[in-house]
């Protein structure tokens, strides 16, 4: 398989001042603020294999069906943050970061419908990929092992959109899309670590061997063949 072999750090053009996640952020993407740069070098080690060539040419091949999934993506993600917040409310610490998470990925939605709009883009009904059920199907059923399991699943899908958008934005000719690609790495970046850091919190033994066997069935995903083309879908096959 074909690495993309994308350099570890990504720059854009802009401003340095971003501290706070969401204050410099607007739903009209021409007013964003991009990160100088993001070090990717913690998402490349903490996933099991980068994204093929074939899965970027395929992506840019057929934007709009990939816009319309990161459209679907972002609503899951805030819903998934939303249904954790509700199901444990225990934790300050988590209710903080979810509450945070979900009106990221909100904007995110909204910036995706901005986007969606000015290219006349009409909204698609996607099906799911295998991808998020393909993880979900190995996790466990007793608490508070289950939530561990939801939040590292959770850590991979945000680590893994962090190394696709990148892959995305080096090779993506429409320069509106390839900036606003390079606007979400720092926030999809900081989203995985936050899932990380939340899932150890919850247990007193290390999750690393749990973090392990979903890096392997993460990398499977992704790497296989698949016939399906969606944000997270694996190699494509031509059908
Ligand atoms: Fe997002
Ligand atoms: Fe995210």
């Amino acid at each position: 398989m074909t690495d993309t072999a994308s350099p570890t750090t990504l720059s854009c053009d802009t401003d340095s001042n971003f501290h706070d996640p969401l204050s410099d952020d607007s739903v009209d993407i021409n007013k964003i603020k991009s990160p100088i740069s993001v070090d990717l070098t913690p998402i490349f080690n903490f996933l099991g294999s980068r994204t093929s060539q074939g899965w970027v040419t395929a992506a840019l091949n057929n934007l709009p069906l990939i816009i319309q999934d990161h459209a679907n993506c972002e609503k899951k993600a805030a819903g998934t943050a939303m249904n954790l917040m509700f199901r444990y409310e225990f934790s300050f610490e988590l209710q903080k970061k979810l509450a945070q998470l979900i009106r990221e990925e909100m904007l995110h939605y909204e910036q995706v419908l901005g986007i969606m709009n000015e290219r006349d883009q009409v909204w698609q009904y996607l099906s799911a990929g295998r991808y998020a059920k393909g993880m979900l199907k190995h996790k466990r059923t007793f608490e508070p092992e289950a939530m561990i399991d939801v939040l590292i699943i959770g850590a991979f899908i945000e680590a893994r959109s962090c190394e696709r958008f990148a892959a995305l934005a080096e090779q993506i000719s429409d320069e509106r899309l390839g900036r606003y690609y390079r606007y979400l790495l720092k926030s999809e970046s900081r989203h995985f670590e936050d899932y990380l850091t939340l899932a150890q919190s919850l247990s007193d033994d290390p999750i690393e061997e749990r973090v392990q066997f979903f890096k392997t069935v993460e990398s499977e995903l992704i790497s296989s063949p698949d016939t399906e083309l969606r944000f997270h879908s694996g190699d494509p096959v031509l059908i």
